[in-house]
């Protein structure tokens, strides 16, 4: 699994626990998730390319930093939703672009709803952002939409994973690097991330 970066601290480890405990309320799930959405963007933003400059300080002029490709978000529909605000929060220059993807329960495959996303695609780095990585189908499915449109420079974002979407992701697209906070142990027959946290969709948005 040399595209995975597990991303952990013991901040994580606390928040990634009120995530499992299924008496966690709404509005502690989506803080939770909140918090570790900004460590996972710190993390990937170590893969981005600078572009120095001159910054005049009050003082002297020195060297400045921005950065030097431009950066789309591509929640996928319903659940990505919940760490995009977080993203945005540490890169207000970022764009947004949308995938609907709902996972057939009894396919376990992605079906495509809804794209809209920015142009220039080629120029960019994308990020698509998903907490739940399980059969690995959705994620697999976003990123050949994205490259299909012109993307080149790809990464995944998500909160816990499965060694099984892991490694399908990995299959299909080797070039994507891969951050989750979570490495858990296995699906169940329903495609359940084990011990997981049940369905992030749902526990975010109350619609269990
Ligand atoms: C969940 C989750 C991912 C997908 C992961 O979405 O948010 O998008 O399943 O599963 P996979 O790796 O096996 O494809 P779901 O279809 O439940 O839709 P929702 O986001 O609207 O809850």
């Amino acid at each position: 699994m040399k595209n995975l970066t597990i991303v952990t601290n013991p901040l994580i480890n606390r928040d990634i626990t009120y995530l499992r405990n299924k008496e966690t309320k709404e509005y502690q799930f989506r803080l939770a998730l909140r918090r570790i959405a900004y460590a996972l963007a710190i993390e990937i933003s170590k893969e981005f390319e600078e572009i120095e400059f001159d910054v005049e300080t009050p003082l002297e002029i020195t060297k400045g930093y921005n950065l030097a490709k431009p950066i789309v978000l591509v929640p996928v529909l319903r659940a990505g939703l919940s760490l995009v605000n977080s993203f945005i929060e540490m890169i207000p220059s970022a764009k947004v672009g949308h995938i609907g993807l709902q996972r057939d329960e009894t396919t376990l495959k992605p079906i495509d709803y809804y794209y809209k996303a920015p142009k220039n695609l080629e120029i960019s780095k994308v990020i698509v952002l998903d907490p739940m990585l399980a059969t690995g189908g959705s994620s697999s499915a976003a990123f050949t939409f994205l490259k299909n449109k012109g993307a080149n420079d790809c990464v995944m974002a998500s909160l816990i994973a499965a060694p099984e979407g892991v490694k399908k992701l990995t299959e299909d697209h080797p070039d994507v690097p891969i951050y989750t906070a979570m490495l858990d142990r296995e699906l169940n027959k329903s495609g359940f991330i084990l011990p997981g946290l049940g369905d992030a969709g749902d526990r975010t948005f109350g619609t269990l």
